[in-house]
């Protein structure tokens, strides 16, 4: 059975009534901690291989499993809601994947991607009444990790301030990271991006030439200087199994190798889980919506 998608009931990402919904329903990044049991972690990441979905392999290895989450939101519906809050039962569908990775991810975005976007435009058509949603929370509940010595560290995952209310990208500033593996739009130059901060209030254009904090990225990432360019950190959370994090879809973030004052490589591989939960426009926003769909 195919799941239900996402992209068949939302606005374009970079539509004016979209970004003003995203841009209201913003909030702060969190962490929960221990939520899941060890059993539970269990039975979630082996369920990612109950279905007959079929996987896609990166060239650095990352393996993505994209599995029907109403699975586990059904079953763990409770936690989740707690964690995302209630309204997230509002969603109109689930989006997100497993994923099993080798390698720190460096900065990016996981908002809807534009190619696959399109490509459900003509399932469902722009002027479907159906069509009301905008991307919203994201939750990750990370699962387990490989290592090579005694110690679990799963290094950090890094949220950043900005967010940019459009497309999926991965951001390489200044073009330090050849052969990126991604299926995102990836774009070198932040200058003219209008981001904003987690009160959903613009960020002045001219703070994105601002150099990043040069402590911080010495003691957090191993993503270049250089990329970071004209960003701030909002937190810093312990990739930890067992305790989700939940974050505005829109949001830039990064993970790192393991705690940086190790000075080496802490995991060898993880896998974790994602999950994508979207907002229905506010009613002012839907009347103004359906006018223009009436017109198309
Ligand atoms: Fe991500």
């Amino acid at each position: 059975m195919k799941h239900d998608e996402p992209g068949f009931y939302l606005l374009p990402m970079d539509h004016p009534i979209a970004i003003e919904n995203v841009r209201r329903h913003s909030s702060e990044a969190k962490c929960l901690d221990n939520i899941f049991s060890k059993e539970e972690l269990d039975w979630v990441w082996k369920n990612a291989f109950t279905d007959d979905s079929v996987p896609r392999l990166n060239k650095n290895g990352t393996v993505i499993i994209d599995t029907d989450m109403t699975k586990v939101y059904d079953r763990y519906k409770d936690k989740i809601l707690e964690c995302v809050g209630e309204v997230a039962a509002d969603t109109c569908a689930i989006g997100g994947n497993y994923f099993i990775t080798p390698q720190q991810y460096g900065l990016h975005m996981d908002a809807m991607r534009e190619k696959g976007y399109r490509g459900m435009l003509e399932s469902v058509p722009l002027n479907d009444k159906q069509r009301v949603f905008t991307t919203w929370k994201n939750f990750i509940l990370p699962l387990w990790m490989g290592v090579n010595d005694d110690e679990f560290d799963g290094g950090q995952i890094v949220f950043f301030e900005q967010r940019d209310i459009g497309w999926a990208k991965v951001y390489n500033g200044g073009n330090q990271t050849p052969g990126i593996a991604s299926i995102y739009e990836i774009v070198t130059d932040y200058t003219d991006i209008q981001f904003y901060d987690r009160n959903g209030a613009e960020i002045p254009r001219e703070d994105n030439a601002i150099p990043f904090d040069k402590e911080f990225h010495k003691r957090y990432l191993n993503t270049p200087y250089r990329r970071v360019q004209g960003l701030s950190a909002e937190n810093v959370f312990d990739w930890t199994p067992g305790s989700p994090m939940v974050f505005d879809a829109v949001q830039l973030h990064a993970t790192n190798e393991g705690s940086k004052d190790k000075n080496k490589k802490m995991w060898n591989s993880k896998m974790g889980l994602l999950m994508m939960f979207y907002k229905e426009l506010d009613e002012d926003l839907k009347e103004e919506w359906h006018k223009e769909q009436a017109a198309m």
